[in-house]
């Protein structure tokens, strides 16, 4: 497989006057790793993704994109090498959702069939219909819709690498965690090098593989979240992980070690194929397609089946299987639910996981809870 990484070494960035933007970043991001990117307004977070794609030129030290010191590509290439979400979205509001998911595709001259073919499959994958949605302008669409759109465009051409600055950062709590569900689900089949930044270690903890954090331009801690958990190096590193670290730390690395099962019952088939199931006494129903991937839920059981699509919550909140069950309880109690659904990274339904087994399961083993 094709491997593309990207690599800072010793890299400091001053802009004309005062204090370094990004000062002695050395930092190395796997192929196929999503990393975030988190700190305070203008620790630098932009500057470091604009240096990776020569929008920036360190003023000392190398970065290296698949190997190679990125000064050694032609910087019209590298960045088509590299998809750019930038912050606010960045869509161009006199083009149609079509026309801006295809302009890099456009300037490689891809004839009209292929670029028709390509913005189609990509709407298609964050679940918009091409027909709907092509056409319109970035104006008619809501705030999440804008989101996808923004990085669609940066996922057009396929490029390995993909910066994403605050991509969803306009967004309410709800629609942010759709399209942050959305990113894993997307990303679990794509397998891209992404570099992710954000303001919200929300945000950080549920994406990040590996969760770098910034301050005054320099790097503090890198570590994966359970990493951070386990060890913030100090009080600053503490403070913005903030609540997280006052959730019981637990003796199970994931959410798949707590999932219930029971008995899956079949309430209703439809006509699409699609099922309504129940699954042990949990009194919710899920909705999920001929795949067995979740399509939605809710919490009371349809008088009349016919009517279920009304009542669906669409986009329910779910619990990866890969999640931390600090980060499942976390949600649990937020969302004031008493179980949520667990999906594996393709978003088959593969249990539920309630507030009680959570609990029990966290205070076994480390017997220090009290939630
Ligand atoms: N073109 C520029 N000229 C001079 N200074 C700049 C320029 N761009 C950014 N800076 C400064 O560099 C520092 C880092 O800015 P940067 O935009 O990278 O921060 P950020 O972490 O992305 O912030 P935010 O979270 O607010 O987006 C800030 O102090 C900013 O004022
Ligand atoms: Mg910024």
């Amino acid at each position: 497989m094709f491997t593309v990484g990207v690599k800072f070494e010793n890299v400091t960035k001053m802009y004309q006057n005062g204090r370094p933007a990004v000062q002695g970043l050395s930092l190395e991001v796997q192929s196929g790793e999503l990393l975030v990117l988190i700190g305070p307004s203008g620790c630098g977070k932009t500057t470091t993704l604009r240096m990776i794609n020569r929008l920036e030129e360190p003023t000392s030290g190398t970065i290296y994109v698949d190997g190679h010191d990125v000064r050694s590509y032609n910087p019209i290439q590298l960045r088509r090498g590299i998809g750019y979400t930038i912050q606010q979205t960045g869509l161009l509001p006199h083009m149609t959702v079509e026309q801006n998911i295809e302009l890099v595709p456009r300037l490689l001259r891809w004839d009209k069939k292929r670029r028709q073919e390509r913005v189609r499959e990509l709407l298609e994958l964050v679940g918009m219909d091409y027909r709907a949605f092509a056409h319109r302008y970035p104006r008619q669409l809501s705030g999440g819709q804008q989101q996808r759109v923004g990085v669609l465009r940066a996922l057009a051409t396929d490029p390995p690498v993909i910066l994403m600055d605050e991509p969803f950062g306009a967004l309410d709590p709800i629609s942010r965690e759709v399209l942050q569900t959305e990113l894993k689900r997307l990303q679990a089949k794509l397998h891209k090098t992404i570099i992710f930044v954000t303001h919200d270690i929300d945000e950080a903890m549920r994406l990040g593989d590996r969760v770098a954090i910034l301050r005054d331009g320099q790097l503090l801690q890198v570590g994966t979240p359970t990493e951070l958990l386990h060890a913030p190096q100090d009080e600053f590193v503490a403070k913005f992980l903030g609540r997280f670290l006052s959730l019981p730390q637990s003796p199970v690395d994931e959410v798949r070690q707590l999932i219930q099962t029971g008995e899956s019952r079949i309430l209703k088939e439809l006509p699409s194929g699609e099922r309504v199931v129940q699954m042990g006494s949990f009194p919710w129903c899920f909705l999920i397609d001929d795949q067995g991937v979740l399509k939605g839920a809710t919490c009371q059981v349809p008088e009349d089946l016919e009517q279920w699509k009304s009542i669906i919550w669409q986009e329910a909140a779910s619990i990866k299987e890969t999640d931390t069950p600090d980060i499942a309880l976390k949600r649990l109690i937020e969302g004031e639910a008493e179980a949520l659904p667990v999906v594996d990274e393709e978003r088959h339904l593969v249990g539920i996981i309630s507030h009680r087994s959570a609990i029990k399961a966290l205070s076994s083993g480390v017997g220090r809870v009290s939630v």
